[in-house]
């Protein structure tokens, strides 16, 4: 018995060596990009817990080189921070690098990686993705789009208009993109004061502000099982409050829907549901469980929301602080629009007022760094290796600083997007990619730019923005957390520039 025992234990003993010897060996056979020194298991604390990490990771690119290694705990990032990387890793790999890792916030977010944002590559995704696009796509036909901002936008500036001291932009911003949204997803149009909206618009922000400072959760795993901290578990509660909020509305939709009818982006989906049941589709029906589009319905409101709000809010802080800028496309508007409502055909001949948007998007950092990806088959980029499964982060915050494509990258200056002749150049400058490319591409973004750039237009044909007495027209950036820069709180005042 103790020889067999003995025998045992060595043949496991030689095993593990074994296995040990193969990973190693296997991991040699990589050439992996470089990166600096860390503390094993812990790992680059000291960056992926800063709130500039975007800042310290195109610093430490420069010694690196673009593509940089890092160590999160036990597993590895790499992080790309250059053009080209991106490209290659994001567009000519296609498929490889289209995975999203797994994070156990996000797992939470998502019923376990049944949403769109955070589900990694897969038939259901896909589906999924083609869905909800095509559901998005139905806002940029005709004048719905146009109507739907004129709708909401204007009772907010109507609003304003009334303010008579200093007031915060931040305030308004808000609650009139969240609005856009809410009518985009459940058809209705609430008052602007709508106390279910307000309280929606919290919750939002207290879940992106616990997720914008991560969790002990996401390094080690198991500790949200044995010991969870108070952020996690106050995390957990906000997600079942959005959560029960956004059953309740699937839930009336599905026992009002109508065959045929189409009121809102709920419906789309239940419609694509109810194609799939009677084409007798059985593998497409298995995808369309009521958790997946209640998944997809979050996904659209929050990865819409705060990219929106927050854009839009740069918008204002860079023409507050650049009166000359906010006078040009004012006279732009004037000349292409008049003092009508500016329709969705006006847009492509605002040419400058366009400009001055891509350079917001580009100076004002909303999404710093991007929502990691993960490698789903051993692949290259950049000359290295990079094995299956590994986490990789675009640092478009690196690209849009880029001093090879954005001469000056600090100015706000749109002559970077314009012509000789003041039209915007037909394609834009390579390291300008704020909704990022290929397979996870943001869903929203040309949805999300006329979106915008109509609801730009309606306040700088009604307002003359400016400063408030004294204040210094100065560029600051407020760190939030995974490379998101935002406005300091600032104030404005504005003048109706429909009255003397
Ligand atoms: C200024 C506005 C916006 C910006 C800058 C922005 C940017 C981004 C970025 C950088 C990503 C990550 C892409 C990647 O993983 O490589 C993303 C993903 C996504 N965005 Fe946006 N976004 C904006 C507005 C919107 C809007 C309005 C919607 C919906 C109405 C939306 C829906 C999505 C979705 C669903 C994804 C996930 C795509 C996937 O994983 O396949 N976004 N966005």
């Amino acid at each position: 018995m103790i020889t067999l025992s003995l025998n045992t234990q060595t043949i496991l003993a030689s095993l593990s060596i074994c296995l040990m010897v193969y990973y190693v060996i296997k991991r040699m056979r990589f050439r992996l990009p470089p990166g600096p020194w860390c503390i094993p298991l812990v790992g680059h604390y000291q960056i992926y817990s800063s709130v500039e990490m975007h800042k310290k990771v195109a610093e430490l690119s420069k010694t690196y080189g673009p593509v940089l290694r890092l160590s999160y705990g036990s597993s590895t990032w790499v992080l790309l921070n250059e053009n080209d990387v991106v490209i290659e890793a994001l567009v000519k790999k296609k498929a490889d690098f289209a995975g999203r890792p797994e994070f156990s916030s996000d797992d939470a977010f998502s019923s376990g990686g049944k949403d769109l944002v955070f589900s990694t590559y897969s038939p259901t995704w896909k589906l999924h993705r083609k869905i909800a696009g095509k559901a998005l796509r139905l806002y940029l036909r005709g004048d719905l789009l146009e109507n739907t901002v004129q709708n909401n936008v204007n009772r907010f500036l109507d609003k304003m208009a009334l303010e008579e001291e200093p007031f915060a932009f931040k305030s308004y911003v808000d609650l009139m993109v969240f609005h856009q949204l809410y009518t985009i997803s459940f058809g209705e149009k609430r008052p602007i004061e709508d106390p279910e909206v307000k309280a929606l618009l919290k919750l939002d922000e207290e879940l992106i502000a616990e997720l914008a400072t991560g969790f002990l959760e996401d390094l080690v795993p198991h500790l949200k099982d044995i010991y969870p901290t108070a952020k996690w578990k106050k995390f957990l509660r906000l997600i079942d409050q959005l959560s029960k909020v956004l059953r309740a509305k699937y839930k009336e939709h599905v026992n009002t829907f109508q065959p045929g009818v189409n009121r809102d982006f709920i419906d789309s989906l239940l419609m694509a549901r109810q194609e799939a049941e009677n084409e007798g589709d059985v593998s497409a029906l298995e995808k369309f469980d009521d958790t997946r589009l209640i998944q997809t319905i979050s996904d659209i409101i929050l990865a819409g929301l705060d990219t929106s709000r927050f854009t839009m809010d740069w918008f204002v802080y860079f023409m507050s602080r650049f009166p000359e800028i906010q006078t040009k496309c004012q006279e732009e508007i004037e000349r292409v629009v008049g003092s009508g409502h500016p329709s969705i055909k006006d847009l492509s001949n605002l040419d400058y007022t366009e400009a001055c948007l891509f350079e917001t998007m580009r100076l004002g950092s909303v999404v710093g760094l991007g929502i990691p990806h993960m490698t789903i088959c051993d692949t290259q980029v950049g000359g290295y290796d990079i094995p299956k499964g590994t986490t990789v982060i675009i640092n478009h915050w690196a690209l849009h600083h880029d001093p090879k494509f954005f001469k000056d990258p600090e100015n706000f200056d749109p002559y970077r997007y314009l012509d000789e002749n003041g039209k915007m150049k037909p394609s834009r400058p390579d390291s300008w990619l704020p909704f990022s490319a290929g397979r996870r591409v943001c869903l929203g973004e040309s949805l999300a730019k006329p979106e915008i750039l109509m609801m730009c237009v309606n306040l700088l044909q009604r307002f003359e923005i400016r400063l408030p007495n004294g204040v210094k027209p100065n560029l600051e950036y407020k760190q939030y957390g995974f490379g998101t820069e935002l406005p300091p709180e600032y104030k404005i005042i504005v003048k109706d520039r429909n009255k003397n």
